[in-house]
């Protein structure tokens, strides 16, 4: 089992007031799938792709990691964690604008020690080979489409060889045409052995599932 959420509460401080915006949560996942995590605005799916990702905490409940429990792990630790085995693709791709498209894909390395300083520019052209977008290496990220955007935030994403990708709405901002091409990229990821978790709104997008999951008000009402 590479994810396991047992009995997971998480709530947020406003003020005096408290939310309880997952409530009870329990979800297996098993390495090599492709998980979509559907529901209304604001039943919880960023707020639960944010803990599984270590980018949030939650108040109660039990998180293993590929068997390891990673509840209480302190800050560095998940910042650790959270830069040896997971990459995030997100809906408005998040690139920095100052920055060539190397530089983007780079990012990660500089937050890792999985690769020396002198494999680095190897790691950054065979990510951006994978996406197709090598031809882009000097270029900034505002000279390109917003499909080729969302390649490069994928080549980010796998700089450090996740084994999961999360991916909350990647395709949101994005046509049809284009979505499909990120979809295909992410199918072929998922074929290669990585595990994808991926946030839509999209219902044309469940056939790459092998696991859908609707959150409503913070707790799941169908698992298929
Ligand atoms: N940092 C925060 N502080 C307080 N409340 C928050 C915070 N982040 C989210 N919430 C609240 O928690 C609930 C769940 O938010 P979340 O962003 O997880 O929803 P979502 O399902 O991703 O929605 P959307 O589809 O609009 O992206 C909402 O009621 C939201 O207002
Ligand atoms: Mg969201």
């Amino acid at each position: 089992m590479l994810i396991s959420l047992d009995n997971i509460q998480k709530y947020y401080k406003v003020g005096k007031d408290s939310i309880h915006v997952l409530k009870s949560l329990n979800l297996q996942i098993e390495s090599g799938e492709f998980v979509i995590i559907m529901g209304k605005s604001g039943s919880g799916k960023t707020t639960l792709l944010n803990l599984l990702g270590f980018l949030d905490t939650f108040e109660e409940g039990r998180y293993l990691f590929n068997g390891k429990d990673v509840t209480d792990l302190n800050e560095s630790q998940r910042s650790d964690f959270r830069n040896n085995n997971i990459g995030f693709i997100f809906q408005q791709f998040n690139l920095i604008e100052t920055l060539s498209i190397y530089q983007n894909v780079e990012l990660p390395l500089l937050y890792s020690k999985k690769y020396k300083r002198s494999q680095r520019e190897a790691v950054i052209r065979e990510k951006l080979m994978q996406v197709g977008l090598l031809d882009k290496i000097d270029v900034k990220p505002l000279q390109l489409s917003g499909g080729q955007q969302q390649r490069i935030a994928v080549a980010r994403a796998l700089a450090n060889d996740p084994q999961i990708i999360f991916a909350d709405e990647p395709t949101g901002a994005l046509d049809s045409e284009t979505s499909t091409d990120i979809m295909e990229l992410l199918k072929r990821l998922n074929e290669g052995g990585k595990t994808i978790i991926m946030v839509t709104h999209d219902q044309d997008l469940v056939k790459y599932a092998t696991k859908i999951v609707r959150l409503k008000d913070g707790v799941f009402v169908s698992e298929v």
